[in-house]
């Protein structure tokens, strides 16, 4: 089956076409970054107006590159949800108009789901039960993954999620936005254990999470030492944050007896992050598992591979409605009777 994928949520327009049997056909990404970065954050109006001019074209060149016409698609998967309503709107308004006109299912697909499972893209791939960590610009989760829309929510963020934490530390150190990848990279200049931060809910004895006292911390830091430190601040930020989120990790892998993790979302991306979970993993005999690099950020492949396993396990097609969810809890999806 070859799926069209259309991902929308947020403030990149993605587009993919995946075959169930041959795998990743093509897929394309547009970024509306440089766009919003003026104003320091989204702006969700004008992130809506520019998936509008964004997803034909980018339909016809992953089509193009995959040598396929729309004829040739068996499904449209679409992210319903979670996300900025209006553009969530864009993607599913042209996916379920698409999939009408051709006669085949639209697929309403979870964004969250998209980034879980985007693992299952790289080889090796994880068996399923998994322990997924999701972290991403609105979202750290620590999930038990059963199988394809079985998932247990095992902790979360109580305030501010870790890629925001790092583009409002970024934001602090005069990085721009989104400051992650920034921050990560002026990090390595700088010395982890120059100066000493929180790692806020580490030993709070259950799989929740907090950054925002972090933030908070790193205001104070910078106005007593002075921008002149931002490396050693940027390192010790990381710091702990990869404290935190690997100290959890482990203790949601003892948990539930698991031995296989998943790490999912844009901050995903974070090398300092995959060496420290790397590093534990041999020393407690697990095994971590890693999106594509380029698939760690928001895209259709993901969209369209997700889509794809829904349809296969017998959980679509969309039910006629397209009403997007802005808001939307992974664990919310019912598994597969
Ligand atoms: O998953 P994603 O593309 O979008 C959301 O659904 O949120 O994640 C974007 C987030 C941003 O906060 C960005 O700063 C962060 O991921 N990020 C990183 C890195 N690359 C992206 N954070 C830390 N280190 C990185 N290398
Ligand atoms: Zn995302």
């Amino acid at each position: 089956m070859k799926i069209l994928g259309v991902e929308s949520s947020c403030d990149e327009t993605g587009l993919a076409v995946y075959d169930t049997e041959a795998g990743l056909l093509a897929q394309a990404v547009h970024t509306q970054v440089a766009m919003h970065a003026e104003y320091g954050g989204v702006v969700p109006e004008l992130a809506s107006r520019d998936h509008i001019r964004r997803v034909v074209p980018l339909t016809r060149q992953v089509l193009a590159e995959a040598g396929l016409a729309l004829d040739d698609l068996d499904a449209v998967a679409y992210t319903q949800g979670p996300g900025l309503a209006g553009a969530l709107l864009v993607g599913a308004g042209f996916a379920n108009a698409l999939a009408a006109a051709r006669g085949v299912p639209a697929i309403a697909v979870h964004h969250l789901e998209g980034h879980l499972l985007s693992p299952l893209l790289a080889e090796p791939r994880p068996d399923f039960p998994f322990v997924a960590l999701l972290v991403s610009g609105g979202h750290t989760q620590l999930m038990r993954v059963g199988g394809v829309g079985g998932y247990e929510l095992l902790g979360e963020t109580v305030d501010d999620a870790a890629g925001e934490a790092f583009d409002k530390t970024a934001q602090l150190l005069g990085l721009g936005y989104p400051g992650g990848p920034a921050l990560a990279r002026l990090a390595e200049d700088g010395e982890a254990y120059h100066f000493k931060l929180p790692r806020p809910m580490l030993h709070s004895g259950d799989l929740d999470f907090s950054f925002s006292g972090l933030k908070t911390a790193v205001l104070t830091l910078v106005k007593k030492e002075g921008i002149a430190q931002a490396a050693h601040i940027a390192a010790a930020f990381q710091a702990a944050v990869v404290d935190v989120l690997a100290g959890k990790c482990l203790a949601a892998l003892k948990q539930t007896g698991l031995h296989r993790l998943v790490v999912a979302g844009g901050v995903g991306a974070n090398r300092a992050l995959r060496a420290r979970l790397d590093a534990e993993a041999v020393q407690h005999r697990h095994r971590v598992f890693y999106p594509p690099l380029h698939l760690c950020t928001d895209n259709g492949a993901m969209i369209a591979f997700a889509g794809g396993l829904r349809l296969e396990a017998g959980l679509g097609p969309a039910d006629g409605r397209f009403a997007v969810r802005p808001r939307w809890g992974l664990a919310e999806l019912s598994p597969p009777a």
